[in-house]
């Protein structure tokens, strides 16, 4: 069988797992595939940094890697929005599967890249952007398919469940938490993304838009960080028998367009931290764990929990999408498509 070729866009935290793994599962990737997978290339920024991976195949021209004929699949992560906005509707527009962790691009354009993938037929996965290694869009994008989902509630960054456990537990400061949180891979390349709760609500659009078939961006989402969240809010919540956290949360509502039609079905989408129970099985979700709560009418309640953040970890859910995406190449088979779903309005926050 001709080599399935990826090209790798980024090779840092999530990158350097993403090689690894590759090379150490070589021949059992190749076995559950039907045909190997091979890097056509790594793009980086500087190259001189990345003495881990064959220099021959690091590159700073990351457009000529996308656009190189010899390439089938494109794997990025690189984070932000561009260059990887462009270089992703380059790849789908010619046909070459996706496999991305960037919960920022596709909280802000999922609807051009869904448009192109289903345009051209080539595959778009995104697994690793929301709650790491844990399978939880591919459940909701196609085991829940079927069914209605009413909410999705959780814990979905690492970095700021980590920074709130430790100042909960060890009593350590907000500045040491985040600073080891970012040592560990946790973090974003600018944690701030994680302390005011930027990523926790690309993550909620995403889980938002896959659960109610709409589309929802970043903007939609009503968002609070734990930047205000102090050592004494801490104490206080602990005295209260509560700890706490940083959710979010996802719903059907009813929804009042202010015209006078009445109210009609929507969703509500927002991210804020809060005092759980020490009892509520959020509460024993420590460290860089996330876990998500997803209700269906006829599924009823299901918890997703696992690591939420870190390379390997994130890594696990990359390979599992590019197996995949591999398959369908080799199989001739297509991932779920999207660029057609209706849209639920989102509720203002306020109105209730
Ligand atoms: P890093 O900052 O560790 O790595 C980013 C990589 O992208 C680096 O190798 C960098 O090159 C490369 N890069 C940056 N700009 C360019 C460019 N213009 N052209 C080519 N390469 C470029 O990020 P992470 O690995 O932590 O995250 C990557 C993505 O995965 C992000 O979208 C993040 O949100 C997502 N993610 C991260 C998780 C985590 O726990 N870290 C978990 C889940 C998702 P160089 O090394 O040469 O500077
Ligand atoms: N910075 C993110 C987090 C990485 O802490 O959850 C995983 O998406």
């Amino acid at each position: 069988r001709k080599p399935i070729k990826v090209a790798l866009l980024g090779c840092g935290t999530v990158g350097t797992e993403v090689v690894r793994l590759l090379t150490d599962q070589a021949p059992d990737l190749t076995a559950r595939i039907g045909a190997p997978v091979e890097l056509a290339g790594i793009a980086v920024r500087r190259p001189n940094k990345h003495r881990e991976v064959p220099a021959e195949l690091l590159t700073t021209d990351a457009e000529a890697l996308v656009a190189s004929d010899d390439v089938d699949v494109v794997v990025e992560v690189i984070g932000g929005i561009e260059p990887a906005r462009s270089l992703l509707l380059t790849a789908l527009r010619s046909g070459k599967s996706v496999v991305t962790a960037n919960k920022a691009l596709l909280a802000e354009h999922s609807a051009d890249l869904f448009e192109a993938s289903d345009a051209s037929g080539a595959d778009l996965y995104f697994e690793a952007a929301v709650a790491g290694a844990i399978p939880l869009l591919r459940p909701l994008r196609e085991s829940l398919a079927g069914d209605r989902i009413t909410r999705v509630m959780g814990i979905v960054n690492g970095t700021t469940n980590f920074i709130l456990s430790g100042m909960d537990s060890t009593g350590a400061s907000y500045a040491e938490t985040l600073e080891e949180a970012t040592r560990l891979g946790y973090a974003e390349a600018d944690p701030t993304a994680d302390v005011d709760g930027f990523d926790a609500a690309s993550k909620a659009a995403i889980l938002a838009s896959l659960a109610f078939h709409s589309r929802v961006t970043a903007a939609d989402v009503h968002r609070e960080g734990i930047a205000a969240v102090s050592a004494a809010d801490i104490a206080a919540a602990k005295g209260l028998g509560r700890i706490v956290k940083l959710l979010a949360i996802c719903e059907r509502v009813s929804v009042d367009a202010g015209d006078g039609s009445g109210a009609s079905e929507g969703i509500s989408v927002r991210v804020h931290p809060a005092m759980i129970p020490r009892s509520h099985p959020l509460a024993s979700v420590h460290g860089a764990f996330n876990a998500v709560f997803v209700e269906a009418d006829a599924a009823g309640e299901m918890m997703f929990y696992g690591q939420g953040a870190g390379g390997a970890p994130t890594a696990s859910a990359v390979l599992g999408d590019l197996v995949a995406v591999a398959r369908n190449r080799v199989h001739s088979g297509r991932g779920p498509r999207e660029s057609a779903y209706a849209g639920l309005p989102v509720r203002p926050m306020g109105q209730t």
